[in-house]
């Protein structure tokens, strides 16, 4: 955590390579007037930024970091919104108060153990049947940029700190494992190769099934579209497959 408090000055030198991944994120949560909604581990605030620009009627809006220098540098947020200082491991809310649940770029620099605490926190402080938004990032495909970016991120898969902060990870398995159904799985592949994951907290069952490798098969993929402007309009889909 500390890691971030010095590199909070320069954080939002790159973020803008986010935009891709948290807008598919959004658009995955799909918040709506009635929802509260808690972005974990939210930083300078770059989710709540979109999420003012493109959902300014979400009722509640919490980001939440242990990063009082991250959280400094964020900008302002609509009235009712709040940002709060506090840790992922042991949230500061009562069971069930979230609809919405979003976590972005923070799973990865975790080690298992306090991932699998981490959800376990964000599971407890969603409503049954609340929506969990996840962004990692993902290994680059083959190609050019493929080629470029591999090296980088294979170092920093073996890196700790902020580096380590872009090393691959798909949490599916996790996710399920933590009573979470995957209900879709997004590949974004402009800006941060990420995946974007939207799941539900299912109430709890005895017995569950452990999750299958087929699971987690399938994958949407993501490309901005350009408009008449020349700037993004929307965003298309298109099915596609894990490497
Ligand atoms: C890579 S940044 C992501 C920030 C933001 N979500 C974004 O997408 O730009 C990771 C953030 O996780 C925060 N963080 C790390 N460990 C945390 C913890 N245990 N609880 C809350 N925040 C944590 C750091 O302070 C940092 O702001």
């Amino acid at each position: 955590m500390g890691a971030w408090t010095g590199g909070a000055r320069f954080y939002d030198l790159q973020v803008w390579l986010e935009r891709w991944a948290l807008d598919a994120a959004l658009d995955l949560a799909a918040p709506t007037a009635d929802d509260r909604l808690l972005d974990v581990a939210t930083g300078t605030g770059a989710l709540l930024r979109l999420l003012a620009s493109g959902y300014p009627e979400t009722r509640e809006v919490v980001g939440l970091d242990a990063s009082e220098a991250m959280l400094g540098r964020a900008r302002e947020l609509p009235d009712s919104w709040r940002l709060m200082h506090g840790d992922a491991r042991a949230l500061p809310f009562e069971q069930g108060q979230f609809d919405v649940v979003t976590v972005c770029y923070l799973l990865q620099t975790l080690g298992t153990e306090t991932r699998e605490r981490v959800l376990r926190e964000l599971s407890r402080v969603l409503k049954v049947g609340g929506r969990l938004v996840t962004v990692t990032p993902r290994m680059p495909r083959s190609g050019v940029i493929g080629l470029l970016a591999s090296p980088v991120v294979r170092l920093a898969a073996r890196s700790s700190g902020t580096f380590g902060g872009i090393a691959p990870l798909d949490p599916r398995r996790e996710l399920a494992e933590a009573g979470f159904e995957i209900e879709r799985a997004r590949d974004v592949r402009f800006g941060y190769p990420s995946l974007c994951l939207l799941a539900q907290k299912k109430p709890h069952e005895h017995g569950r099934r452990r999750p299958a490798a087929r699971d987690f098969d399938s994958y949407e993929s993501f490309r901005p579209a350009k408009g008449s402007d020349g700037h993004e309009s929307h965003l298309e889909r298109e099915d596609d497959r894990p490497e």
